[in-house]
């Protein structure tokens, strides 16, 4: 079986012409889908493929289009690593549409072909807004304005993101941005691959490779950083891949030890629909606070933060095994023996870097109750500035004892008036209002020394995880597509609460930050030690030593120009020296972190960093995956960005 040259530089020239040798036009009935069915318990892993798992590009399928006189096939072989790293010296700008070797209409025809009409065109979604578009349709646009800000509307659409301001704000809906705005594709990608099947993934890793093509991967499009788009990118989409299969409650997962409840879930899965699928069987997962966040995805490759993080450790620490697409285009299975540096890495190194993850195994708990306490107090009536303060104080104290007992604080200071202080809730596991209240009476002791009388104390007990989340943050409170703000985020370690003249710092730190910009919220959690995992992961080291993510954010108007977003974003990272002040060292949260951060590299991934960026190499010699502020992307710039306002929509050209 002869092995395809790898000839893409090659094969430029005759992209613009017909794709079978003799002339002859490929089509549906010519030509059938790239995929061959494998046995489902051929993975290495030990758990059996999920079916759209077994439907694999496989080096026969690659052999067998060459009967059919395509001149292309090599744009859809696999390439090897090993013979790439010496074009890392060779690389040039990523192929743009403007570009004369950007693939000609029948060779995304025959892409689609082999896909199984998986290709989707990238069309804005706001497009019938705007008249200058074939879209264009007011009804329409009428029902895209109204849900454009749910955050299940954009995970619903191809191109559709959760916070548009890094992609460029190239098309949103009129009445939501500018006077006057335009809508462009600008920083969103030129196809989708709308995948259902692993064969589709390693499809278009392969055609992207070979046509140095910019990839990126979507999933629920949540990323405050545009991570998961791309100006003249191929896009993977992964949403479809929702499986979720339960392998029973002493499922044992030799590599690492464990014995207990465990799921196999697709990449795709919303966590709404994990969280059900649990409780329906008296079982709780790790995930984040909203219904629309993936699991699989961005949430748990970047280390991901959960209401349970404290009693079982983070969502990263929780993964058993997963099924990856390699850069190279081989699918491969990842845990402590099989590729154990990629399983380093994917559980905390950072979504869109190492390949792309189609299904994972992750543990489960025993599902418990939950009681929440909501209360707030702020400057007024007998309440003065340094009482409030001192409160604060006597409040941040325990956050040692509360993240100890497994608690999850969620809070917020508010200076826009005077300044007020709200627990958004405190969020006991396992516990009962009874215990709750008898754990906070001390603290509300101390803030009655002080003057401050809490009267707005709520305590509520849930009988688990879904209906606490129903409780808290109805699903009507959760937005997206929004653009007009910008996040920031830092990790303060413990050893901060272990000398008073730290912590006193430290709240100085977040009092000028929150007297300065309105707000601030934070976590009150710790990434608990949990021996039955292994949490020998890519994590931010800083995790380990936190007790406290705290969040910082810009806002502008509707009317903001590129130059006022890049003012308000510098002054963001000038807002936050403070608080890195008072934490040196430590780190910030990558998936809730300001892009432009200083020093992203030890702030994100900490001293992982040069290891993570060999592996990087290692893996993806092509510079195929890449994401803003991901490991390794230092090696490569977008085209055309402004200072402070790196936004997703310009070529992507090597350093
Ligand atoms: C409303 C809201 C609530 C949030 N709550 C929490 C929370 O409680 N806890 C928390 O930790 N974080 C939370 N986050 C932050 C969240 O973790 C990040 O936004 C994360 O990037 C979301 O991942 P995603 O897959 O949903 O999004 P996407 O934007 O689709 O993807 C994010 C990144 O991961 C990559 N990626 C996605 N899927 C794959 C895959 N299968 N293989 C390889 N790479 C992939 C993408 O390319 C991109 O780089 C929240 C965000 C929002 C908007
Ligand atoms: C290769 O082609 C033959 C003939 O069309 C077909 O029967 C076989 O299933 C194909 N194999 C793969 C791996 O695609
Ligand atoms: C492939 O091309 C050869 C030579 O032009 C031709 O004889 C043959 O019939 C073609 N096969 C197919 C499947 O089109
Ligand atoms: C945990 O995972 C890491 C990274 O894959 C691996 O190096 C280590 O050996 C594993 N630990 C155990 C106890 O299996």
């Amino acid at each position: 079986m002869a092995r395809l040259a790898f000839v893409a530089a090659l094969s430029l020239a005759s992209l613009a012409f017909a794709q079978t040798i003799d002339g002859t036009e490929a089509t549906e009935e010519t030509v059938a889908p790239a995929v061959e069915e494998v046995d489902a318990d051929a993975a290495s892993s030990g758990v059996d493929y999920f079916s759209f798992e077994a439907s694999q590009l496989t080096v026969d399928v690659i052999t067998n289009l060459t009967n059919y006189n395509l001149s292309d096939v090599a744009l859809f072989d696999f390439d090897d690593a090993d013979t790439a790293v010496e074009k890392r010296a060779t690389r040039v700008c990523k192929t743009y549409p403007t570009d004369k070797a950007w693939p000609a209409r029948p060779i995304w025809d025959l892409l689609n072909i082999l896909l199984g009409g998986a290709l989707i065109e990238g069309v804005p979604a706001a497009a019938p807004c705007y008249s200058n578009w074939p879209q264009y349709d007011e009804t329409k646009c009428a029902t895209i304005t109204s849900e454009w800000e749910t955050p299940s509307y954009q995970l619903s659409e191809p191109l559709g993101i959760q916070y548009y301001v890094f992609e460029g704000v190239s098309c949103l809906p009129p009445t939501l941005t500018r006077t006057g705005a335009t809508c462009t594709l600008g920083g969103m990608p030129s196809y989708v691959v709308k995948a259902t099947n692993v064969a589709q993934i390693q499809l278009a890793v392969n055609f992207a490779r070979n046509l140095n093509l910019r990839l990126i991967v979507k999933n629920k499009g949540h990323d405050f950083k545009a991570k998961s788009t791309g100006a003249g990118a191929l896009s993977i989409w992964t949403n479809a891949l929702s499986s979720i299969q339960f392998l029973g409650s002493t499922y044992t997962h030799r590599p690492s030890g464990y014995k207990g409840p465990a799921f196999k879930i697709g990449s795709g899965v919303q966590a709404l629909a994990l969280y059900e699928a649990a409780d329906n069987l008296g079982l709780h997962i790790v995930g984040g606070n909203t219904r629309t966040v993936g699991i699989g995805g961005g949430y748990t490759a970047g280390g991901g933060h959960s209401p349970l993080m404290s009693m079982y450790g983070m969502a990263a620490d929780q993964v058993l095994s997963m099924e990856v697409v390699l850069p190279n285009g081989k699918f491969v299975s990842v845990d402590e023996t099989n590729n154990p540096d990629l399983f380093f890495a994917l559980r905390g190194g950072g979504g869109s870097t190492w390949g792309i993850v189609t299904s994972l195994v992750i543990a489960a708990y025993p599902k418990k109750p939950v009681s929440t306490l909501a209360y707030s107090f702020g400057i007024g009536g007998d309440i003065t500035q340094d009482a409030f303060w001192s409160g604060i104080d006597a409040v941040f104290a325990k956050f040692p004892e509360y993240a100890d007992k497994g608690m999850y604080s969620y809070w917020s200071v508010a200076c826009f008036f005077d300044c007020s202080f709200a627990m958004a809730p405190q969020w006991g596991n396992n516990m009962d209002a009874a215990a709750l209240k008898t754990l906070s009476q001390p603290l509300f002791d101390e803030l009655s020394a002080l003057g401050i009388e809490v009267t707005d104390a709520v305590y509520t007990d849930y009988d688990g995880v879904i209906s606490a989340i129903d409780g808290t943050w109805p699903a009507a409170s959760e937005s997206g597509g929004v653009w007009n703000f910008n996040t920031a985020s830092r990790l303060f370690p413990r050893s901060n609460w272990e000398d008073a003249t730290k912590l006193a710092a430290q709240t100085a730190a977040l009092r000028t930050a929150v007297e300065a910009a309105g707000m601030i919220l934070g976590y009150n959690v710790k990434a608990a030690t949990n021996s039955a995992l292994n949490q020998t992961n890519a994590v931010n080291p800083a995790w380990r030593n936190t007790l406290l993510h705290a969040m910082l954010g810009a806002t502008w108007s509707q009317e903001a120009t590129p130059e006022d977003i890049a003012a308000a974003n510098k002054n963001l990272v000038e807002m936050m020296q403070p608080w890195r002040d008072a934490s040196p060292g430590a780190g910030a949260y990558l998936n809730e972190a300001d892009i432009n951060e200083p020093d992203w590299q030890q702030a994100f991934y900490g001293s992982n960093y040069a290891y993570l960026y060999q592996l990087k190499q290692k893996y993806d010699p092509w510079g195929l995956m890449w994401a803003p502020t991901a490991v390794g992307s230092e090696d490569w710039y977008i085209t055309g960005q402004i200072d402070y306002y790196p936004t997703q929509n310009g070529k992507l050209c090597p350093q």
